[in-house]
């Protein structure tokens, strides 16, 4: 598949068929992802990738905190939509609105999201990306990179995938079925799997116009 195919053909998944993704594929995957350019190549990343046993794990410990109450304390602070910025307020928003209205109502439309969120899209692998504490700003651009590096490659090999936030609002939880040493912050987790035919995969996310966001300075 050539990159602008990739590009144009990848989207966040939201519900995975059971079929499961093999360590070679992520294997695979991972290397091709390595070589993202990254601050005078200090590769900060590193990968823990969950299937099986440990996967099924973290989702149930995710579904005791969420049966809780508990929201989860991601090591990158959330934001909350009133405090952002005008303009991607706005886009937020309209993702928002034209998310709900793909569905046949309101009620069709939570019951699917909440289903998926609470149930981590049931992706059979989740490629956990985390980056030392000890570490510039820049690394977590870096990191950024490397996960779309992870979703690029994903899709060129036939694989549905969505990075999420969800996966990795509970890092203590994380940290203790991963075993991954506490010196290490989680950025964002890589789901991939084979995406299910059903309608909420169906849905493609709007763009702003380019000249929205592209400004020349001739
Ligand atoms: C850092 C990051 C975290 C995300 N977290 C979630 C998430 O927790 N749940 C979710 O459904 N989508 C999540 N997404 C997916 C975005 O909603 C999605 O990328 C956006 O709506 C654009 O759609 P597309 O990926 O299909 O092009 C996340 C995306 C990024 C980049």
């Amino acid at each position: 598949m050539d990159l602008e195919t990739a590009m144009n053909k990848r989207h966040s998944v939201r519900q995975f068929t059971d079929q499961e993704v093999s360590r070679e594929q992520i294997e695979h995957l991972v290397s091709l992802a390595q070589r993202s350019p990254s601050w005078v190549d200090s590769q900060p990343w590193q990968v823990y990738a969950a299937t099986g046993e440990v996967l099924q794990q973290i989702k149930a410990a995710y579904q005791e905190q969420d049966q809780a109450g508990n929201h989860g304390d991601p090591d990158l602070k959330v934001m909350s939509r009133g405090d952002w910025q005008e303009r991607p307020q706005a886009n937020m928003k309209q993702w928002g609105h034209e998310i709900v209205h793909h569905f046949a109502n309101y009620d069709e439309a939570h019951e699917a999201m909440t289903g998926a969120a609470n149930n981590l899209n049931f992706a059979p692998a989740i490629l956990f990306i985390t980056i030392p504490k000890q570490s510039p700003d820049w690394s977590i651009l870096d990191a950024g990179i490397f996960a779309q590096s992870l979703l690029l490659a994903a899709t060129a090999e036939g694989l549905g995938s969505i990075p999420t936030y969800n996966s990795v609002r509970f890092p203590a939880i994380l940290h203790q079925f991963l075993e991954v040493p506490e010196d290490e912050r989680f950025m964002v987790g890589i789901e991939i799997g084979y995406p299910a035919d059903t309608k909420i995969n169906q849905y493609r996310a709007k763009r702003q116009d380019l000249a929205d966001l592209l400004h020349f300075r001739d």
